[in-house]
């Protein structure tokens, strides 16, 4: 009888016995994934591959169909990149970039998006997406940061739950749930002067006290798979990492799921991190490290043929991956024909009313009011004539930010074949252009100028830009970057504003209008010069397909804005880097040119009201490590509007037997409250998550007393604090 076959039995049962009727070469195939370009007769029917990647409209149907006509009708699971929404797919909703949506601190609505987007994967029939990245983004020279959730493992965690659930739903058999994929595994966003894919350096301490502690969580979430970054530690690349893979991942904390490559680790273990003399050697250091499936490295099939052949490596370590391969696609269902394209209703549901409402909650909550300068937001009624200026009003490819439509042959001019949304419409996408015209009242008058090239200096027409501006009541500006600057393979040594764009805002600023400036980018900028001039500046990120109402709704007073930045700003990219839960130092936090603290940092973001805390006490002035220390404190909305503000509670442990963050988020709740209304906040936490890594580099809680610290962001002086005592 064919176990495997029949629904009836359990995904580990008919993993066992589909595994004992595999031939080697169909097992090393099922651990092979490359990318649409390769000829999928010859890896589906000859070397019976397990996964692609990057294969979009009618293909993976046709390809899924090859699959089903070989010998044991293995099915192939498809792979993509819908990092913020499907967004290679034409018609398909586009959220916020990943680091916009963390700036909404919104658990709910982010499993939504990630529902959204599970769903319209699954529609285009593919099955699995490479997200969500759990880097953590301290340094903005990093191309990268835009991809993640920002600088805090905690808040990277909770959210990085919430996504996952999103993508996998209660469980993988529910129709509309993928595989999600925690990359890139691990400290890959700890750069050396903000360059991709070098060394990382990181102890073992700081590895599992910073780093680790996200991709714990999303085990703990029961995430599919996990990713191997590009990256080395201490001179071992990740997929050459046997304790990081096996010993910590799968031994320690019990990791069911599959680890994926990256982009050809194997080839990068010898062509370029140089701890392979030849290609089959990688292979072998990549399989013995603990990755099941190998991302675009196609020799990987021919040289575990033959690396079992020669007896180096041992069939069992064969049946390991695949088997974890394999349980996953039973438990995903698509043995049993349920993952098939739905090309009807992937027109209804792609895009559809629902999502798009999706795309604009998070947009409107992934933005942050850096500055409100007498109030200037929202726009009275007074202005009757704005001149919209700047060339990120109406830029498509800006407002979608990376992952999405066309960025990816910006940042791999050299491979045209590349080609992912073969009929990619722009059409549904709202620019801030369109959103602003859309929203305004009939009465006022928008006079739209570019102003300026983002990238060429010598690209402008400053003089017009400033005629509209003396005509108006009051300049809206949008400014920031573009995707040539955000990427893989895109870092920068600096992070000013490019072009002509600093040229352009002076001359506005000296028509003495009003000055609002929205900044449309991937990562922060350093930005003193707006901070200082601007009247107000509302940070709009990679705002998604929804972006141009959202920023329209904030701009009128439709919405309040709540978001705060999981990100500090520095003032100089000389302070990079500068994240907010810095290790104490005692020779004071400056340059010889300036301070050392940042223009905007972690937690911090306005409103067009005003909230009082007050009241800070705790739960228990003494408490075990099995306890729960509950925080509480008075919020009261004092200002006109009603509003979502966003708690958040710090902890220092004040004496340790390491060194210990000056500060560290713990908790954060979002609490709405009405103009003049004020509610009690509590928040709970377990005494067992205040802990620090020893010298041991054992996780333990260390009696002593805390600081406790709670407010509206990371800043000192907009916290109130009091203390605890840990007891044994
Ligand atoms: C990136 C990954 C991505 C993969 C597949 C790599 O270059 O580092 O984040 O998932 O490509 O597109």
């Amino acid at each position: 009888m064919e176990i495997y076959k029949n629904p009836s039995y359990s995904p580990r049962e008919r993993t066992i016995d589909l595994l004992s009727r595999m031939t080697i070469e169909e097992k090393v195939g099922q651990m092979c994934q490359v990318d649409g370009r390769h000829d999928p007769e010859t890896w589906i029917y000859k070397k019976h591959i397990g996964s692609f990647l990057h294969v979009t409209g009618d293909e993976p149907a046709r390809l899924q169909k090859m699959a089903l006509e070989t010998r044991l009708g293995i099915p192939i699971l498809f792979g993509i990149d819908a990092i913020h929404g499907h967004a290679f797919q034409s018609g398909a909703t586009v959220f916020p970039s990943q680091l916009g949506m963390s700036s909404s601190w919104n658990p709910e609505l982010l499993e939504k998006v990630a529902a959204i987007t599970a769903c319209e994967v699954i529609l285009t029939g593919l099955h699995w997406t490479f997200s969500p990245v759990l880097c953590i983004g301290r340094d903005a020279r990093w191309g990268r940061v835009d991809e993640t959730f920002g600088e805090d493992p905690y808040l990277i965690g909770v959210l990085a739950k919430a996504m996952i659930q999103g993508y996998q739903g209660s469980q993988l058999s529910d129709p509309y749930s993928i595989l999600a994929c925690a990359k890139h595994f691990a400290a890959y966003g700890e750069t050396q002067g903000g360059r991709d894919s070098s060394e990382s350096d990181v102890s073992e301490r700081k590895l599992r006290s910073i780093f680790l502690p996200p991709f714990q969580e999303a085990v703990k979430a029961g995430c599919a798979t996990f990713m191997t970054g590009y990256n080395a530690i201490d001179g071992i690349p990740c997929s050459a990492n046997q304790w990081l893979l096996h010993d910590v991942l799968k031994e320690d904390w019990g990791f069911q799921g599959f680890v994926v490559t990256d982009w050809d680790n194997i080839g990068h273990l010898h062509e370029d991190h140089k701890v392979a003399a030849t290609l089959e050697e990688a292979c072998n250091i990549a399989l013995t490290a603990g990755n099941d499936m190998m991302m675009s490295t196609p020799t990987f099939y021919e040289h575990a043929l033959s690396l079992i052949e020669k007896g180096i490596i041992s069939e069992s370590l064969l049946d390991d991956a695949c088997s974890r391969i394999l349980e996953l696609k039973f438990k995903l269902g698509l043995f049993d024909h349920k993952r098939f394209p739905d090309q009807g209703m992937a027109s209804t549901i792609l895009g559809c009313t629902e999502h798009r409402k999706a795309a604009y909650d998070m947009a409107l909550e992934s933005m942050v009011l850096l500055k409100n300068q007498n109030n200037i937001l929202p726009l009275s009624k007074e202005i009757k004539k704005i001149a919209l200026i700047g060339p990120n009003c109406d830029d498509v490819q800006a407002q979608l930010g990376d992952w999405s439509f066309g960025a990816r042959e910006l940042a791999y001019p050299e491979v045209p074949t590349l080609n992912y949304h073969p009929e990619y419409d722009p059409s549904p996408i709202v620019t801030i252009l369109e959103g602003i015209k859309n929203r305004c009242p009939h009465q006022v008058q928008i006079a739209y100028e570019k102003g300026c090239d983002l990238l060429d200096e010598n690209n402008h027409a400053i003089e017009e830009a400033v005629e509209a501006a003396l005509a108006s009541d009051a300049i809206i500006t949008v400014v920031g970057d573009t995707n040539v600057l955000n990427g893989e393979m895109r870092d920068r040594v600096d992070l000013h504003l490019t072009g002509a764009q600093q040229k352009l805002l002076e001359a506005l600023k000296a028509t003495g209008k009003p000055l609002i400036i929205v900044l449309v980018n991937g990562k922060p900028l350093t930005i003193p010069w707006i901070a200082e001039n601007a009247d107000a500046i509302l940070e709009a990120w990679n705002p998604g397909m929804e972006g141009g109402n959202g920023v329209a709704s904030i701009l009128f007073g439709d919405f309040n804005p709540c978001g705060k930045l999981t990100i500090s700003f520095p003032r100089h990219v000389g302070q990079q880097p500068v994240f907010y839960n810095q290790l104490p130092g005692w020779h004071g936090n400056t340059y010889v040119e300036m301070t050392g603290e940042p223009l905007f940092p972690f937690g911090f973001g306005l409103s067009y009201t005003q909230y009082e805390y007050s009241n800070l006490v705790v739960s228990s002035s003494s408490l075990g490590v099995n306890d729960h220390l509950t925080v509480s404190v008075d919020v009261q909305n004092t200002g006109k509007y009603e509003g979502t503000e966003i708690v958040q509670l710090y902890i220092n442990d004040i004496f340790s037997s390491v060194t210990t963050p000056i500060k560290e988020l713990k908790g954060f709740q979002r609490i709405h409250l009405k103009p003049g209304e004020k509610a009690a906040v509590h928040i709970t936490v377990p005494v067992a998550s205040l802990g620090l890594v020893n010298r041991k580099c054992q996780y333990v809680v260390e009696p002593g007393t805390f600081e406790i610290m709670v407010g509206p962001s990371s800043r000192d002086t907009d916290l109130l604090k009091t203390i605890f005592e840990v007891v044994s």
